[in-house]
């Protein structure tokens, strides 16, 4: 590898490529289980990569899953760590390789988000390709919590309000799942297009707090997963006026088969997630007498398929709904990226050993309990965690 010092600014200290840490996992298995720190030296940085330092970084469940090794999506394994956990974040450019200098919009000091899922972001630096990400200047009134989870909720919340029917203002969306983090991009989403939106949450201890808060991110109606099915609440949504043309569903079970009958004729339900564990299922009657329209939607087979101009389009249209304050990220649970600085020997090479002091056993068993959830993810518990690499710059 070439001296790495000539494609430093000042903001790097070259040993840092040496100290990088990494939450990484060797096996599929439980969180609590698999999940460890491990030194992970940037080894891969020369002339034709892109140095970039993480600062913030989601706990999404499908970073979950993935561990669990139950995802699709399989991250690369690397011979002595494993594979680092992450598939969404924020990173700030640091150093650019000497041939790829002014290629693209890459500039030292701009903000990028990878262009791949499995990209490891649960780690303080990546050396990467000029293609591997999407770089742009910082912008003061986007929130940096925004911009390092749009990539996954908000762009999902995006395609499914856009790709599978057209719809005008007035229209009425059903979904399920609206306090989750794509629920809550949904609401906003529609508020700003003009649509209307039907919002099923599960019942809740504190519900009059969980309904403002939705209300006051424009939510229209607000209905328990407990209310669907009544013969009040069909009569409900019959009565609206006009027949729904969207629903949106990421908890499958019952509450999917209510959207299902709850549709106007031929509209589609777009399944996009299975919080419940539960199977699907539809009574015949609707597809033969209403055609309604199951669908699947998956982000990462639509970033692997799309115009980049689309891609860029739908982001910087996100961009700019945060700038104007009409798109807020959900509330979250930060989790600060405090590791032990490794030993001189540790640091040498990788290491597959949690490393020692209580600051890399602490961030761990933040991790963990971010996963399990305080209380075995009850309704209402905090929904998102994220990793701050770096609480300066997020601040
Ligand atoms: N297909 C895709 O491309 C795609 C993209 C993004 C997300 N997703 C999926 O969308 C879902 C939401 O993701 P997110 O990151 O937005 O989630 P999140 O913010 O972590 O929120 C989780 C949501 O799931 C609900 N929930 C949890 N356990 C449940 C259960 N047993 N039964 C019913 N609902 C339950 C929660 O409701 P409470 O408030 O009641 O706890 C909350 O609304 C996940 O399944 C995720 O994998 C899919």
């Amino acid at each position: 590898m070439a001296s790495p010092s000539r494609f430093f600014t000042q903001k790097v200290d070259p040993s840092l490529l040496a100290t990088n840490q990494a939450v990484a996992f060797r096996d599929y298995g439980r969180p609590a289980d698999v999940l460890r720190l491990v030194n992970r030296p940037i080894q891969n940085f020369g002339d034709d990569k892109i140095l970039v330092r993480i600062l913030a970084a989601p706990i999404n469940p499908a970073d979950i899953n993935q561990i669990e090794g139950v995802y699709p999506a399989k991250p690369p394994f690397e011979p002595e760590i494993g594979a680092v956990a992450g598939n969404e974040g924020v990173a700030e450019i640091v150093a650019i390789g000497r041939n790829i200098q002014g290629q693209g919009n890459h500039q030292v000091g701009n903000l990028v988000l990878p262009l791949y899922r499995s990209f490891g972001t649960w780690q303080s630096y990546a050396a990467v390709g000029p293609n591997d990400i999407y770089s742009f200047a910082p912008r003061k009134k986007v929130p940096i919590l925004g911009v390092a989870s749009m990539a996954i909720n908000p762009s999902t919340a995006y395609r499914m309000l856009n790709d599978f029917v057209s719809l005008m203002p007035g229209d009425y969306v059903i979904q399920s799942g609206a306090t989750s983090a794509v629920g809550q991009a949904v609401i906003q989403l529609c508020k700003i297009w003009g649509y209307k939106t039907i919002n099923i949450i599960r019942d809740r201890p504190d519900l009059d707090t969980t309904i403002n808060h939705l209300k006051s991110l424009g939510a229209d109606v607000i209905l328990t997963a407990e209310q669907m099915g009544t013969a009040d609440t069909r009569q409900y949504l019959k009565a609206l006026g006009s027949p729904i043309k969207l629903g949106l569903d990421c908890t499958a079970g019952k509450v999917a088969s209510e959207i299902a009958r709850a549709l106007g004729p031929g509209a589609p339900l777009v399944i996009y997630g299975g919080m419940s564990r539960k199977p699907l299922l539809f009574p015949v009657s609707l597809f033969i007498f209403k055609d309604i329209q199951v669908r699947g939607f998956w982000m990462n087979r639509w970033y692997q398929h799309c115009p980049h101009l689309e891609r860029q389009t739908m982001w910087e249209d996100l961009m700019h709904y945060m700038e104007k304050g009409e798109l807020q990220p959900p509330k979250f649970n930060t989790i600060p990226w405090v590791t032990s600085t490794p030993t001189s020997s540790s640091a040498s090479s990788s290491s597959t050993s949690s490393l020692s002091g209580t600051d890399g056993e602490g961030l761990l068993k933040a991790i963990r309990t971010a996963i399990n959830g305080p209380d075995g993810g009850a309704p209402g518990t905090p929904k998102k965690n994220i990793l701050i690499m770096d609480s300066d710059y997020i601040n």
